[in-house]
C-alpha cells in the first residue's frame, strides 16, 4: 500500500480557486501543492511576501498551475480586507478558505507573558475568525453559493493540552466556530468542517514545539500506534477531498488524521502494551486465582 499517493483524478478542483492562510511553508505550502496538481487556482497568503513570492514561483513551475502570493497578517481585520480586496481583483471569485495559518510554541503557562498568550490567541483564532468573517460576509453579501471552509485545528483542540495552553485554547476556539457556523450559515451554500492532524515534521512545528536537543529525546512516531508520523501527501488527500464537491454532504465534522495517536494517550489502560506477551499467560491465571476463591 501507497500511502504517499495521490488520491483524487487529475481534474477534481477544476474551476475552483482556493485562498490557503500560511500557504508559503509546512503544510500549507503540501496542500497547495497539491491542490494545483488537480487544477485549482490558489491564493497563498501569510506575512512574510518573499517567502510567499518563492513558494509560489516553484510551485507554479511544478504544476504549471496558478498560484497567487499575497501579503497579509491575519491577525488585522483590515489587511484581511485588504488582501480580499486585491485578491477579487486577480479572480472572479474565491471558493474554498483554508485556514491553516498558525503560531504556537512550547511553555510552562505561568511563565507566559500577558502579550504571548495573545499572540497565540490572535493568530489562530482571531486570525481564523477575521479570514472567516471577512469572506463570508463578502460571499453572503454577494450571493455567492457553494463554498467551503476548512479549519486546520490539533487533536488537542478537543482534549486539551498542557505546555500549549494558548494554541489548545484558541484551536478549541476555531473547532467550536466550525461547527457553529456549520448549521448557521448552511442556508447560505457554505460548508465547513476541519482537520485535526497528529504529527505531520515540518520546520515550522518542530523548531517551536521539539526544540535542540528534545527532537532527538522524544520520537513523536513512538507515540503513534502506527509508529509512523503523517506523510503531508496523506494531509493533503484529505484536504483536497473535503474542499471538492465530492464532499457536498460533509458538513460541521472534525476529522482526525493522526495514526491513532490522541486515543492511545487517552485510554487508561493503554499503557498495558509494555507488558510482554509471554507475561500475559502469568497474568491471566492470576486473575483467574482470584475469582475461584
Ligand atoms: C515564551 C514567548 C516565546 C517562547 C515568543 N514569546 N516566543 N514566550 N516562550 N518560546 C513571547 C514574546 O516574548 C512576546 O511577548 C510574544 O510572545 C510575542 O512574540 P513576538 O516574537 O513579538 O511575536 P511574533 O513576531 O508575532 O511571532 C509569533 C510567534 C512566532 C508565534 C511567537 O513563533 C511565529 O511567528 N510563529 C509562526 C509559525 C509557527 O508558530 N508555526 C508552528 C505552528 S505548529 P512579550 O511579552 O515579551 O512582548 C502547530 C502544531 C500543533 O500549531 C500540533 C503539533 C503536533
Ligand atoms: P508552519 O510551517 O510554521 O506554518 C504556519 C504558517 O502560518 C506559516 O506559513 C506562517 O507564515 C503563517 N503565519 C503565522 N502567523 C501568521 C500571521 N499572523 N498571519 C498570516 N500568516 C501567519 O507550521 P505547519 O506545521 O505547517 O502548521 C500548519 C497548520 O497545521 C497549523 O494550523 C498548525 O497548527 C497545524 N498543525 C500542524 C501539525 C504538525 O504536526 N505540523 C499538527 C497539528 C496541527 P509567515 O511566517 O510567513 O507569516
Amino acid at each position: 500500500m501507497d500511502f504517499k499517493a495521490k488520491m483524487l483524478r487529475d481534474d477534481a478542483l477544476k474551476g475552483k480557486t482556493i485562498l490557503v492562510t500560511g500557504g508559503g511553508s509546512g503544510l500549507g505550502k503540501s496542500m497547495s501543492r497539491y491542490f494545483l496538481e488537480i487544477g485549482a487556482q490558489v491564493i497563498i497568503t501569510s506575512r512574510n511576501l518573499d517567502k510567499l513570492k518563492n513558494t509560489a514561483s516553484e510551485l507554479e513551475k511544478e504544476t504549471q498551475g496558478i498560484c497567487i502570493p499575497l501579503q497579509c497578517d491575519v491577525r488585522h481585520y483590515e489587511q484581511v480586507e485588504a488582501m480580499l480586496a486585491e485578491a477579487h481583483q486577480k479572480v472572479k471569485s474565491i471558493d474554498v478558505l483554508l485556514n491553516n495559518a498558525a503560531g504556537n510554541f512550547i511553555s510552562p503557562t505561568e511563565r507566559l507573558s500577558s502579550n504571548a498568550f495573545d499572540t497565540i490567541i490572535d493568530i489562530v483564532l482571531k486570525g481564523s475568525k477575521n479570514c472567516t468573517l471577512a469572506l463570508g460576509k463578502y460571499w453572503i453579501k454577494n450571493k455567492e453559493e457553494n463554498k467551503t471552509v476548512l479549519n486546520i485545528v490539533t487533536t488537542y483542540a478537543s482534549t486539551g493540552s498542557a505546555y500549549v495552553v494558548p494554541s489548545a485554547t484558541a484551536k478549541a476556539g476555531v473547532l467550536a466556530m466550525t461547527r457553529s457556523l456549520a448549521v448557521e450559515w448552511a442556508k447560505y451554500g457554505i460548508r465547513f468542517n476541519a482537520i485535526a492532524p497528529g504529527p505531520f515534521p515540518t520546520k515550522g512545528a518542530w523548531d517551536r514545539l521539539l526544540p535542540g536537543e528534545l527532537k532527538d529525546k522524544f520520537d513523536l512516531a513512538k507515540k503513534v500506534p502506527l509508529k509512523r508520523v503523517g506523510d503531508h501527501q496523506e494531509l493533503a488527500n484529505l484536504a483536497a477531498y473535503l474542499v471538492s464537491d465530492f464532499a457536498h454532504y460533509l458538513n460541521g465534522e472534525v476529522i482526525t488524521i493522526d495514526g491513532g495517536e490522541w486515543l492511545k494517550g487517552a485510554g487508561q489502560f493503554n499503557l498495558l502494551e509494555q507488558i510482554p506477551t509471554e507475561m500475559w499467560d502469568m497474568l491471566e491465571e492470576m486473575i483467574k486465582a482470584k475469582k475461584s476463591k
